[in-house]
């Protein structure tokens, strides 16, 4: 795809809603499937990454329906003892909440994906759910994964993940669903909390403590796979679809964003902190809870200049997918911002952490890589360029960003990679841009 944008950028106000939350769709799907009856799922986020859960469900013979634009599920078993090869395509959250409820239900089955989940660590879920009994072996710590068939139910488990992951976690939660004992999970800081949310609100009973360092604790009890009982879960807009949106609007002195619906979910909000520290103005109205989760309007205004800003290692858990559109904002901050202990990056479905600098630096950004740290110089002028997703999603729209600030014609090679999370984003960006009075044009598909 070429993006060139022609503007002399003006404020405006878009007011709109995003697509449903991407974790919450997987979670949903997956609960559906083990919660007893109708479990019915309102507004979910339709896209490769989440159908792929879908998919994954239905090798389970759940039976799933088309409903008003959302899926009721029937889920509760029973299920079969063997579901075949699934393809987990580009979706990590699928191969690992998949891995973990297979194992636990003791379902064979063999777990593949694209050449990018292809490369990033299951070690990470393969060494835990071992430790409970499972039979699930890897390509060297990597998929395709296969899960062999098991007699009688799961172990308990008292773990500590090495890293903060929700990934890591819901798996082997999902896993303990069926445990014959308590399964006790600390992770270092809170990782995003949906599964917790999610397991309560279907009626899971489940014990949360932090201890005396600040490391985060959940207990589950055994046996609670037979607690879950099937629900409506209204799933809310993805904050992570909303940050690419409010950094264009941030980028325009004066612009507003109105987005309802949106997932308020403190254990995601670490983005919209940092936009206020960057000077950006951000307010949330009408808060409430739905299905567990608290949901609102975001309203965001856009300051006459962007500060430079720092993100420090123990806030990167909570807008670890919001990094590369924050470098774009940093791209027009006053000054250095500095983005420090970005790891996990490095392990997502590209290495983010060089591409970011790669990327961006093909457009003429100063960045700096420094170990896992990366330092942008903002207030540089930005060029056309021939630059590339790397098939990463977040990357795609971090790239289509840039190009607003660019000038001259940007080629972002991948950028089909959109579709993974927000397949509407071209559209939604082509209307926002032409409310700021310029013209989006996509010169190629
Ligand atoms: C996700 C957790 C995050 C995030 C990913 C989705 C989830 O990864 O980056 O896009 O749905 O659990 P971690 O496992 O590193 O927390």
């Amino acid at each position: 795809m070429k993006l060139a944008f022609a503007h002399a950028p003006r404020p405006f106000t878009y007011e709109g809603e995003i697509p449903g939350d991407k974790s919450m769709t997987h979670r949903a799907l997956l609960l559906g499937a083990m919660a007893k009856g109708r479990t019915e799922i309102q507004r979910p986020l339709r896209s490769a990454d989440t159908l792929a859960t879908l998919e994954l469900i239905r090798a389970l013979d759940v039976q799933v329906e088309e409903r008003d634009g959302g899926w009721v599920v029937y889920g509760g078993g029973p299920f079969p003892p063997k579901a075949g090869t699934i393809d987990c395509g580009n979706s990590g959250t699928t191969m690992r909440l998949g891995a973990g409820l297979l194992a636990g239900l003791g379902v064979e089955a063999t777990l593949v994906g694209d050449d990018s989940l292809s490369r990033r660590p299951m070690g990470r879920i393969v060494k835990p759910l071992r430790l409970m009994g499972g039979c699930i072996g890897s390509h060297e710590g990597r998929a395709p994964l296969t899960l062999g068939p098991r007699e009688g139910s799961l172990r308990g488990l008292r773990y500590r993940l090495p890293v903060a992951s929700a990934q890591i976690k819901s798996c082997l939660l999902l896993a303990g669903l069926g445990a014959k004992e308590e399964v006790t999970i600390r992770e270092p800081l809170l990782s995003r909390d949906h599964t917790e949310r999610l397991f309560r609100y279907l009626g899971v009973s489940l014990e949360e403590s932090w201890t005396p360092s600040g490391e985060h604790q959940v207990l589950l009890q055994p046996h609670q796979g037979s607690s879950l009982v099937g629900k409506v879960i209204r799933v809310p807009g993805d904050p992570s679809s909303a940050a690419p949106l409010a950094v264009l609007t941030a980028l325009i002195p004066g612009a507003r964003l109105v987005l309802h619906h949106v997932g308020l979910n403190p254990s995601r909000g670490g983005f919209w902190q940092v936009l206020k520290r960057a000077g950006v103005e951000v307010v949330f109205r009408q808060e409430r809870e739905e299905a567990g989760e608290p949901v609102g309007t975001v309203e965001v205004v856009g300051p006459e200049a962007i500060e430079s800003f720092s993100v420090l290692p123990e806030e990167v858990p909570h807008l670890l997918d919001e990094v590369p559109v924050l470098a774009v904002l940093a791209l027009k901050a006053k000054g250095v911002s500095s983005f420090y202990g970005l790891s996990e990056l490095r392990v997502k479905e590209s290495d983010r952490v060089s591409a970011i600098r790669e990327e961006l630096g093909k457009m003429g950004g100063m960045i700096v890589e420094r170990g896992d740290d990366l330092f942008v110089e903002g207030g540089h002028l930005l060029r056309g360029a021939r630059v590339s997703s790397r098939g990463d999603h977040r990357l795609a729209m971090m790239l289509s960003l840039a190009s607003f600030l660019a000038r001259g014609e940007v080629e972002i090679e991948g950028a089909e990679a959109l579709s993974v999370s927000f397949p509407t984003f071209r559209d939604v960006l082509r209307e926002m841009v032409e409310e700021a009075g310029g013209r989006m044009e996509v010169l190629e598909r």
